[in-house]
């Protein structure tokens, strides 16, 4: 699969770098190309490097990083978008002293499939911190990492599903786009759990589904009142 990541940052280097090693071909685009060809030479795996608008262009499947600034902001056209995947792993910013607001009417990743209305848009890989990544796919495939993904287009949410298979995490379909909100909130708690509660970058949250019980003894769920 061809893969073009927009911008350098830590999610995108490490992403990036997984998924070459899984022999997908991965392009990275930058404000800077120097700053994307120095990644690209130090992921090696034939990963190539550009401009932003040359990644857009390359890429089946988008990985989107920058947090806030839309893709109409960014490249030249949002034309070269149009019918591809585009995983969008961005959280907003953590407030002073992680005092977290109510729940966002909306999510960035619908803000983002708004200005991309051609594309399929898919929130993925923000309920994780980088340090986790770098634990893929092994040893990480023996934790079970639950990686959550939605999108209102469901071929685009199997491939994001695969892409995260591929790196060792155990995905999720969380269904269509608009679960976004919660998938954010969920970014907000785990680094809330991170650096709030000092748990440290290797905490995830992850679904475990337990057997079911043998017998009801506590009487088992009665129609509430
Ligand atoms: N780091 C984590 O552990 C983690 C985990 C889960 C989710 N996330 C989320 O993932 C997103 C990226 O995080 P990150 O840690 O990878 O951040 P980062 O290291 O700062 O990378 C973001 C990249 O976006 C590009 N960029 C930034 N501002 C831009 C602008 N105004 N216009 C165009 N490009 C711009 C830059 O690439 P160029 O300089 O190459 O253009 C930058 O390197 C954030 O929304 C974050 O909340 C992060």
């Amino acid at each position: 699969m061809k893969i073009g990541l927009i911008g350098t940052g830590n999610m995108s280097r490490s992403l990036g770098i997984l998924w070459a090693e899984q022999g997908h071909e991965v392009f990275w685009g930058s404000r800077d190309p120097n700053r994307a060809k120095s990644v690209a030479e130090f992921a090696g795996h034939n990963t190539q490097s550009g401009t932003n608008d040359e990644a857009a262009e390359f890429g089946e499947v988008i990985f989107y990083s920058v947090r806030g600034v839309m893709p109409s902001a960014i490249l030249s056209s949002t034309e070269s978008l149009s019918g591809k995947v585009i995983l969008d792993c961005n959280n907003r910013d953590i407030p002073e002293g992680f005092a977290y607001g109510p729940l966002m009417a909306e999510s960035l990743a619908e803000e983002l499939a708004a200005d991309i209305p051609n594309a399929h848009v898919i929130k993925a890989f923000n309920t994780m911190a980088q340090e986790v990544f770098e634990l893929s796919p092994q040893p990480l495939k023996e934790h079970q990492v639950s990686a959550y993904v939605c999108g209102d287009h469901p071929a685009a949410r199997q491939t994001a599903m695969t892409l995260a298979s591929e790196i060792g995490f155990n995905p999720i379909d969380c269904g269509p786009l608009r679960s976004a909100r919660l998938l954010e909130s969920l970014g907000d708690f785990i680094r809330f759990m991170i650096g709030g509660m000092k748990l440290g970058p290797y905490a995830t949250l992850s679904v475990n589904v337990l057997p079911s019980a043998s017998e009801r003894r506590l009487g088992g769920r009665q129609p509430s009142s």
